[in-house]
């Protein structure tokens, strides 16, 4: 059985212990915060503190903390056995500490008072030690079966492509959401719209399933579309879409 502190109270530290507490191959046995309301949450189910000069040995260290606070973190990890691991898409593994530094890095959007499944979660390893990243991976493979070994490079990369997919278009969803409410349309309309999209490119690639007016490129509708919209930053949006769905499709001469 591995065993586990996390640090951090936030996101992903909640949803990483709920996991971690279901699976019968991982004992947390601590959580560290510098917050004692956040650490509050996990008291009565392990040992917890606030101070991060007494953190108890474990096998693996996971720094759940905001992304500019992790190589401070991992400061307190210093002379540790464990792997000392981050949870970030971004942040670099050299940017921690200690020799036996790694990335656990799970690919999906955490919020408190979401529950996930972490079984379909892809959880992004990476290990400074071949003997980190065996053990790196017998961790996430407690959680999820679909475990993948990516290097820092790669990682920023796929965080910068999960923004694309997930925090772009859920800003388009709000502004959705406001054209119908300032219209009394429940947003609730567009939800099975949304769902298909998201289930369309299961099985076939973005660039294939791409519709609307741009794709067509249906001057008239798109005109017809500017016109309706009052919000400076809508109607910039809508010409840079537009004018990129255009051109991705426009028939080569
Ligand atoms: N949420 C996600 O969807 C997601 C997905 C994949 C990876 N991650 C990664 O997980 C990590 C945590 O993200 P999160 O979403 O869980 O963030 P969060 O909910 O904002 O929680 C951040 C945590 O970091 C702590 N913290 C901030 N500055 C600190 C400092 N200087 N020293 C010690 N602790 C500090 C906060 O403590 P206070 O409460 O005291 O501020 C809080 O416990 C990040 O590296 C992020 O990239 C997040």
């Amino acid at each position: 059985m591995l065993s586990v502190v996390i640090l951090g109270t936030g996101n992903l530290a909640m949803h990483l212990f709920r996991a971690f507490s279901r699976s019968s191959g991982v004992r947390v046995v601590q959580v560290v915060g510098r917050n004692p309301e956040s650490l509050y949450w996990f008291s009565g189910l392990v040992s917890t503190t606030t101070d991060f000069t007494i953190i108890e040995d474990a096998d693996v260290y996971l720094i759940a903390v905001k992304d500019d606070a992790t190589a401070e973190v991992s400061h307190h990890l210093h002379g540790k056995k464990g792997v000392v691991a981050h949870t970030s898409g971004t942040v670099e593994m050299d940017a921690l500490i200690p020799e036996n530094r790694g990335v656990f890095y799970p690919l999906q959007t955490f919020t408190k008072g979401k529950d996930i499944d972490f079984e379909k979660v892809p959880i992004c390893i990476e290990a400074k030690e071949e003997q980190s990243l065996i053990i790196l991976r017998s961790l996430a493979h407690t959680l999820s079966q679909n475990v993948h070994e990516v290097h820092s490079e790669q990682r920023k990369k796929l965080h910068l492509a999960a923004v694309f997919v997930n925090n772009f278009t859920n800003y388009l969803y709000a502004v959705g959401e406001e054209i119908c409410i300032k219209e009394g349309l429940p947003f609730d309309l567009l939800k099975p719209l949304i769902l298909e999209t998201a289930e369309k490119i299961q099985s076939m690639s973005p660039k294939e399933a791409q519709t609307g007016p741009a794709r067509r490129n249906d001057q008239k509708s798109m005109q017809d579309h500017l016109k309706l919209l009052d919000n400076e930053k809508h109607i910039a949006l809508y010409k840079l879409m537009s004018e990129a769905i255009k051109q991705a499709y426009e028939k080569k001469l």
